[in-house]
């Protein structure tokens, strides 16, 4: 195994009496997106500025690629990129003079500055905006540009904290291409979202916080696979079918969720088989099968699963202290 670019342990901050983050340990492999997920104030830019060197943590530690980042900041931001969730470009300034100026910074060449910035530009179609001042960009193009000045160095590690907030889906999309052509090419990629469709289809590994712990993690796959439920779902051609087939599928061991209204019935998949099992059952007791769709659970599912038994936790707890 490679060894991880980011290494958490233990991690804490706190602000005073409000604590941010507790106890949060993961690692992120070279060329893994991590999709970091949770509501507003679940302790998702605590965690990445603290990685990035612009907090510290109060307790545990956190290293990136290989650089305690409370003791040697200097040598991590040697090797990471990172967006704010909100941005930094300069207003007064062209899009195409704020990529060189930070280019310029890193130590590149005015030549090297150059072939960057225009990269970076035809990469986040803002070629045709590169040399009006950034005050008259609208807010989606400062926000690509900011996400440019993210990826000037090409880093080992990228953080991008909420980077689709505000984009159109034609940008957004461009930015999800370019987030997986950076991870296939071996940048770790720390993305924080509030778009769960987001961090599906780019996140390899997820953690979802909450109250600054957390709550779950894994892969897409593994928490949709523990939480939600593949579905089938299938139509009758009336009332009184809808109901022969709820026995049907009752005495051959399944749990039919019947709405009469629309003559469908919902049943739950637990194993592969399932479907073949089901089908089987109607066909042998002569039921017509108008219509049969089969629902993938959603990381909404699960995130939704978790905010709820995170609120039946915190509900709890005000039970007991009452
Ligand atoms: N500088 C600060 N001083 C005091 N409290 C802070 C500070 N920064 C963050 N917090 C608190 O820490 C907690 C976590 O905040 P954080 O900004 O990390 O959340 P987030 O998950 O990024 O939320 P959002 O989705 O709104 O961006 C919140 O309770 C917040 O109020
Ligand atoms: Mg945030």
């Amino acid at each position: 195994m490679p060894r991880p670019r980011i290494e958490v342990t233990g991690l804490g901050k706190s602000y005073g009496q409000v604590q941010a983050l507790t106890d949060v340990s993961l690692q992120v492999g070279p060329g893994v997106v991590l999709g970091v997920l949770g509501h507003n104030g679940a302790g998702k830019t605590t965690l990445v500025d603290i990685l990035a060197t612009r907090s510290k943590p109060t307790s545990g530690t956190a290293k990136v690629c290989g650089w305690d980042v409370a003791r040697f900041g200097h040598h991590v931001r040697r090797h990471i990129g990172m967006t704010s969730q909100f941005t930094s470009v300069d207003d007064t300034m062209t899009g195409r003079a704020n990529l060189m100026l930070v280019a310029r910074l890193l130590g590149a060449s005015r030549k090297q500055a150059d072939d960057r910035a225009e990269e970076l530009l035809t990469s986040f179609d803002l070629t045709e905006a590169a040399d009006r001042k950034a005050a008259t960009y609208s807010g989606g193009m400062r926000r690509r540009l900011d996400l440019a000045v993210g990826m000037i160095a090409g880093p080992d590690v990228l953080f991008l904290d909420e980077p689709s907030t505000g984009l159109d889906p034609v940008s957004r999309s461009g930015l999800w291409d370019l987030v997986e052509k950076l991870a296939k090419d071996g940048t770790t990629i720390v993305l924080t979202t509030q778009y769960l469709e987001e961090a599906d289809r780019l996140a390899h590994d997820i953690v979802v916080l909450a109250g600054g712990h957390v709550v779950a993690s894994g892969t897409p796959e593994r928490l949709k696979a523990g939480i939600g439920q593949r579905t089938a779902s299938v139509r009758f051609p009336d009332a009184r079918a809808t109901h022969y087939a709820v026995g049907v599928l009752g005495y051959a061991g399944m749990t039919p969720l019947a709405d009469f209204g629309i003559c469908a019935v919902q049943i739950p998949l637990a194993e592969p088989g399932d479907i073949a099992l089901l089908v089987r059952a109607l066909d042998s007791a002569g039921l017509p099968i108008m219509d049969l769709t089969v629902t993938e659970p959603t990381l909404d599912d699960v995130y939704v699963a978790l905010h709820r038994a995170a609120q039946e936790k915190a509900a709890q707890v005000v039970g007991q202290t009452a």
